[in-house]
Order: structure tokens, then sequence, then C-alpha cells
């Protein structure tokens, strides 16, 4: 039997970020009350609204302000140490008792600044009929989490460092590409050109280059043919691949370029050490053998492929032919389906023991899902120790920009921001 609860949260609470959602709900008191015309001037009630919109975000601010020294104080921001549990032994930061799961800060957010531009921009508090959104809170996280990066560089402080994207969904559409004419190159271009390290972190999986540099290739062409870029430059770029498993370099020589394979034994993490391969290979089967079984029970498509790797083991669409044009088309898994085997997975691999002594990744990467062994936190960690050994690059000095934010496990880039790095959300 499903109590109401069980079915809010079974349906819903995955999917939900508890902060965004709180915050949403501080802006919905004045627009409920405020954001309607009394008086004849309409500037007046926007301006009215406006103000009290950016009093609840400087009222936030204060409260993440004052977590970060609560957690600094506590030892909380350690990403080298397991902070599950600490919160209980010693209390609280007041956000925490607000906004329970939430995880911890690395920067101050200057989010009153950044409410302030994203209103001038979306006019939200113009808006009569349609509340502070969802995606207005998401648009306005990722600009406060930008204005401290440029604050910071103009007060001459350490700034940022490394950024890493996430591929899919994020750099390019889903199972997509980088071409010479995207967009967004001249500005990863221009990132290495301040001397910041940029890391694509992916779950796309292969221990070779080729496939990477495939779907790389306009980021490679316009990296190799850059004038201005000087050799180290260029050599700040890197693809960590499988989430934590596989590392590449960029290189070239002469007309030659590419990503070149580093050997793992110069970047594993202390605690990747540990891993047995028969830990990993019982993971990967029993995760195979859910999947297997889900693929029945939950009536999937009899195309629907089963494709297993060294280190990860995922559920991806078939193909069929169309009856009309006889060409193939994709047959795909409904979200229902792709959420309830995510969630099955993780639920069951909880309880294993030899996946209990190592790090995976659950998700559904929104036609597919896989399980991977290792995990972007540990990916990022990974770049911030390979692109500087004697001084690792501080979480505070990282921003990790991916799409896969679901807090519990359906996104894999949400790790990234559970080990404690700056985020942006990707927002199409
Ligand atoms: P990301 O968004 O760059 O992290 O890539 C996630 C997508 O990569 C998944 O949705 C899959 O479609 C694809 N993919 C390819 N190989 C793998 C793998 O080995 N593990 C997980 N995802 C994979
Ligand atoms: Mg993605």
């Amino acid at each position: 039997m499903s109590s109401k609860y069980r079915v809010e949260y079974q349906l819903k609470n995955h999917r939900k970020d508890e902060f965004i959602t709180w915050i949403k709900s501080l802006l919905a008191s004045p627009f409920v009350l405020h954001a309607v015309s009394h008086d004849d001037d309409d500037n007046v009630t926007t301006e009215r609204v406006r103000r009290q919109y950016a009093e609840i975000f400087q009222d936030i601010e204060l409260l993440i302000s004052s977590k970060i020294e609560f957690d600094a104080k506590n030892g909380l921001l350690d990403v080298e140490e397991s902070n599950e549990g600490q919160y209980e032994l010693i209390g609280k930061s007041r956000l925490n008792q607000l906004v329970p799961s939430i995880g911890p800060f690395f920067t101050m957010l200057p989010l009153h600044e950044a409410f302030l531009w994203e209103d001038s921009k979306r006019a939200i508090s113009q808006r009569r009929m349609v509340a502070p959104s969802f995606n207005d809170v998401r648009h306005i996280l990722n600009t406060a989490q930008v204005f401290h990066f440029i604050q910071q560089k103009r007060e001459g402080g350490a700034g940022l460092k490394l950024v890493t994207f996430d591929g899919d969904v994020t750099l390019y559409e889903d199972g997509g590409s980088l071409v010479d004419a995207d967009p967004v190159i001249p500005y990863m271009v221009k990132l290495l050109e301040s001397n910041i390290r940029v890391g694509i972190c992916t779950a796309a999986g292969y221990d070779e280059p080729t496939k990477y540099e495939s779907r790389l290739h306009g980021l490679l062409v316009a990296v190799h043919s850059s004038t201005t870029l000087t050799s180290e430059q260029k050599s700040n770029l890197a693809v960590m691949g499988g989430e934590s498993n596989y590392l590449f370099r960029y290189y070239e020589d002469g007309d030659d370029f590419g990503f070149k394979p580093i050997d793992t034994s110069i970047w594993v993490l202390p605690e990747m050490k540990d891993w047995q391969d028969h830990d990993i290979n019982a993971t990967l089967d029993f995760a195979e053998r859910t999947l297997i079984t889900l693929k029945e029970r939950l009536k999937l498509p009899v195309e629907t492929v089963l494709v297993r790797k060294p280190r990860a083991v995922g559920l991806v669409p078939g193909e069929k032919s169309d009856l009309t044009s006889g060409k193939p088309v994709r047959v795909l898994l409904s979200r229902e389906q792709l959420e309830e085997i995510v969630l099955t997975i993780q639920h069951s691999l909880e309880t294993f023991k030899p996946a209990r002594r190592l790090h995976y990744s659950c998700f559904d990467g929104g036609s597919d899902v896989w399980c991977d062994i290792g995990g972007k936190d540990l990916g990022v960690r990974i770049l911030q120790k390979f692109f500087s050994p004697n001084n690792p690059i501080k979480p505070s000095e990282t921003l990790h920009v991916g799409d896969q934010f679901a807090p519990t496990g359906l996104g894999n880039d949400v790790k990234a921001r559970l080990a404690g790095f700056n985020t942006m959300d990707f927002i199409s």
C-alpha cells in the first residue's frame, strides 16, 4: 500500500532541488500579496515587488555567508574527508535547518546583485500572472556564481583556475559533437588564454582517444590553429572520461594533434587504489542482472540494448524499421521507465557489499540509463590534482558546468556539487 506521502516522495522528490524550491516558495509571498496593481501606476507596483524580491535574495545571501562560516569552523568544507553524518554531531547552520538537504558552499553568492541583473533582462518583477519560477531561480543562482568569480578577479583574488564541462546536453546535443562553428568554442579557447584549465568531464567512457577526438573535433581544431595560445596553455585542456576512469590530455606535434592517454598511475586518487577488480566486476554483474530483470518486468521495448563496458553497464534504445519509410528509427524508453530503472538500481546497489567498497554512479541520461564505476566528484578532483600536483586547485577555484543536477540518483553532474565544487546548471 502506498501512503500519500510515499506516492509524493516516490514520484516527485527525486526530481526536486530543495534549495531552489525553497527560494521559489519565499518569492511566492510577495508575488501573491504585492504583484497586484493597487495603485494606478504600474511602475510603483513593479518597484515594490522588485524591492521585496531583492530583499529576499539579500537575506539568502547572508544565510549562505553564515553557513560558510559555520561549515569552515566545523571542518565541513574538507572534500577529502567524508562529511556524511557530521552535521548530526555538531549541530546545523541556520540554512541547514531551513533546507536540510543543502550541501556545502565554497564561495559566496552575490544573489542580490544577480537578481537585479536577471530582473533587468527577464523582467521578473514586471510579471503579474506568473510567479518567479524554478527556471528564474536557476538563472539567478548561475549568474551569482559567475558574478562571484568576476568580483574575485576585480579584487585580484585567487579567482577561477579550473572549469569543467559536462559533454552530452551541455557542450553538445545528446550523442552529438562539437563542430567547428560551435559558438561555445571561442569561449573555451578564451578560458585557456586566461590560463584557466579546461576539463571535459563526461560519463561517456572509452579507453582510447579516437571517440573523444571526433566528438570534440571542433574544439581540437580551434586550439591547434590558435595563434595566441602558448603550448603550455594548450596543454591545459584535458578530457576526463567514464566519470573518473580515463584521462587524456591535449597534445600537438606539428600537423598532428589530438588527445593523448595519461597513465592511470599518474593520476589515480589514493582511495581509488583500494578498489578491487573483483568488486568492480561483481558490481557491474549485479547491475547488469538488475537491468535484464527490469527490461522484462517493465516490458521495455525488445529492441532495447544492454551495453557492457569494462567500467560501465547501460541500457540504450535499440532501433527498428519504420513501417512506412523502411528507415531505421530509435525505439525510445519513456521517462517513467528510465526513472524507475535508475532508482531501482541505485536502491539495490546500496545494500550490495562489493558496491559499498567503491564509488559508482547510476543516472538517467535522457534516453538511456547507466551504472558507471566512479563519479564526477572524483573526476573533477583528479583534474584538480593532475593540473596542479603540488598545490591542487581548490574547490573554491573550480566551476563545473553540467545539465544533470536532479538531486537523487537521476543526475550524474550533481556529484560534482555534492563534492563541493561551484556549479552551473546548463540552461537551454
Ligand atoms: P555526459 O552528459 O557527458 O556525462 O554523458 C552522458 C551520456 O554519455 C549518457 O547519457 C550516454 O548516452 C553516453 N555514454 C556513452 N558511454 C557511456 C558510459 O560508458 N557510461 C555512461 N554514459 C555513457
Ligand atoms: Mg550531460
